[in-house]
């Protein structure tokens, strides 16, 4: 596996903070994106001491030579921390990169019992399409990590943003501690509340 290291921005003059924006602007379909202001008001939030907001964690991935070559969002929280958003440079793919990223996070979330992942539904796009081949290679890579699939729960993404249709998913955990399979539903259901909805 390559070795990355994490470098949060935690701070709203943070040169890296237009790169990061960009790149999830860029790099995820618009229905999956929370809005710009989002993370702005999220930074001004963490500075003004809310706790709340620096359990949410942005962060660019370098290599061993301090290269940029990805990006995080992830949520530590109880009973499950929160994968939102892993990114690699696309010239960077396929070379373990994505999975480091993964396992910095899983390192920096071991106070949970899990980590939850959203994940698109392969079901609910055109077979034999680019967009369905992805969306069964990104569960794969997951599945390759620890984390399990929880084919029985149809979560509604919503981003916040009102020009953009909720999106359904799937729902991923990577239980950091035995759990049986309906330990990992209930504690997803738990988690994501009345956005999961069967
Ligand atoms: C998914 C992603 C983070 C993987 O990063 P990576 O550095 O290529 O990952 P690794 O080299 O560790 O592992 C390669 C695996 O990643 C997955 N992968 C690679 N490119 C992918 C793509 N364009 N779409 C979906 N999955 C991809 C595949 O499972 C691949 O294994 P496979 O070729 O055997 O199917 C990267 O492709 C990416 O940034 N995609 C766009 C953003 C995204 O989909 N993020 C995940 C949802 S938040």
């Amino acid at each position: 596996m390559s070795s990355v290291s994490l470098r949060e921005i935690t701070e709203l003059t943070d040169p890296r903070l237009p790169d990061f924006l960009d790149a999830i602007a860029t790099g995820f379909p618009a229905d999956e994106q929370m809005p710009p202001g989002y993370y702005l008001r999220l930074l001004a939030r963490r500075a003004a001491g809310d706790p709340a907001a620096a359990a949410m964690h942005l962060a660019t991935a370098h290599d061993d030579a301090a290269r940029w070559v990805g990006l995080t969002m992830w949520e530590e929280s109880e009973p499950l921390s929160c994968l939102w958003y892993l990114w690699v440079a696309p010239s960077e793919r396929n070379r373990g990169i994505g999975a480091a990223i993964y396992q910095a996070v899983v390192a920096r979330c071991q106070a949970s019992r899990g980590l939850i992942i959203e994940v698109e539904r392969p079901d609910f796009l055109a077979p034999n399409s680019p967009a369905c081949a992805f969306a069964k290679r990104r569960i794969g890579f997951y599945q390759r990590q620890g984390a399990v699939l929880l084919p029985d729960l149809v979560y509604r993404q919503s981003c916040g943003r009102d020009d953009q249709p909720a999106r359904l998913m799937y729902l991923m955990v990577h239980p950091f501690q035995p759990l049986t399979p309906a330990d990992l539903e209930q504690a997803a259901r738990d988690h994501m509340g009345e956005d999961v909805l069967s």
